[in-house]
């Protein structure tokens, strides 16, 4: 195991960004339940000095400022020599998702993280909200139809203008990337969805390949613990009998499986023993039979309700156009 910052972290070459950028495959994920600013801090000082440069955050999440303060914390003590060396994203919330409102919305975000640009700003889902409310979730009678071609334009103005290095989507199906696509004159960058072995996205990941999308994992652990997440892939018995067998631990398995997969990933932990465990996956690898073993898991989408109302699996297939 390497020791203290030695950690080398692989990077991923991002299409469509602005000059030659490269995201590390491993992120800072920063989506909590009840968000401590003083324990977010804390962690992602401990995860600079671990190695962490690339840091995921959201409007939505609540974190930005926190994390701002850390990125500003470690800069001024000199963990890290210059802000160039790290790799922040964050999201567009659906009350801001329209044309007019995108530009502001980056604004304030990059007033709440004390940067003067982000590397990478994702449209968090596809779907709009009545603008000046972060209701999560997202009344039915608030929703309303999202113009993805203005809504796009905007963010493809966030990237001229400099505001952020490059653009992307999240929760986004194959089918909507593709209009995405059809007119976009700067494609996705990036596309984020919920992914791990339990909801393996073979068909996005494959999809997004092909276009030089690179997929990006949230919940890559399931996001045990959290109001939205789920035991079901922590406790699986299949990823813990190879762990037990390659000397790892199930979270070390399901990252180095989506590391293998060609994707990039953002697990959460605010604990410093895990954020080392999280970091130490890029010397060893899972053999065919582990491979395999994965590949047979039964898939089981984690997130059901997604930002709208209640339980309703029409809205559900809606949103991932059947892709589920
Ligand atoms: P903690 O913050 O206490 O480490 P996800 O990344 O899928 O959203 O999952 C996040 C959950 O997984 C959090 O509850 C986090 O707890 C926990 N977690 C993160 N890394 C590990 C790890 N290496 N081993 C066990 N649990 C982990």
């Amino acid at each position: 195991m390497a020791a203290g910052n030695e950690y080398h972290i692989p990077k991923m070459v991002l299409g469509s960004s602005t000059g030659q950028r490269s995201m590390p495959v491993l992120g800072f994920g920063t989506a909590a339940d009840s968000p401590d600013s003083a324990v977010l801090k804390t962690a992602v000082l401990e995860a600079i000095n671990l190695g962490y440069r690339h840091f995921d955050t959201a409007f939505a999440y609540g974190s930005e400022q926190a994390l701002g303060e850390a990125i500003a914390e470690a800069l001024k003590l000199g963990l890290v020599g210059s802000r160039d060396e790290l790799f922040v994203t964050s999201k567009l919330w659906c009350s801001d998702a329209h044309p007019h409102l995108v530009i502001p919305a980056l604004q304030k975000s990059l007033g709440n993280l004390q940067l003067e640009y982000l590397d990478l700003y994702l449209v968090h889902w596809p779907v709009s909200a009545r603008p000046g409310k972060l209701e999560l979730p997202i009344k039915e009678e608030d929703v309303v139809p999202m113009d993805f071609k203005s809504v796009w334009k905007a963010m493809e103005e966030c990237q001229r203008l400099g505001l952020t290095k490059s653009i992307g989507v999240s929760n986004f199906s194959c089918k909507k990337l593709d209009n995405i696509l059809s007119f976009a004159t700067i494609p996705p960058s990036v596309n984020q969805v919920e992914m791990n072995p339990m909801w393996q996205q073979k068909k996005l990941i494959e999809f997004c390949k092909a276009r030089n999308i690179i997929v990006t994992a949230y919940s890559p652990l399931g996001a045990k613990g959290t109001r939205w997440g789920t035991n079901d892939v922590m406790d699986s018995q299949v990823l813990k009998d190879i762990a037990l067998a390659r000397g790892k631990t199930i979270a070390q398995v399901c990252l180095r499986w989506i590391y293998e997969q060609g994707a990039t990933f953002v697990p959460k932990s605010y604990n410093k023993e895990r954020l080392k465990q999280n970091l130490d996956i890029f010397d060893w690898q899972l053999t065919e039979d582990d491979l395999h073993k994965i590949s047979q898991i039964r898939q089981k989408k984690m997130i059901r309700v997604g930002v709208l109302h209640a339980s309703d699996p029409k809205t559900l297939e809606e949103l991932w156009d059947g892709e589920l």
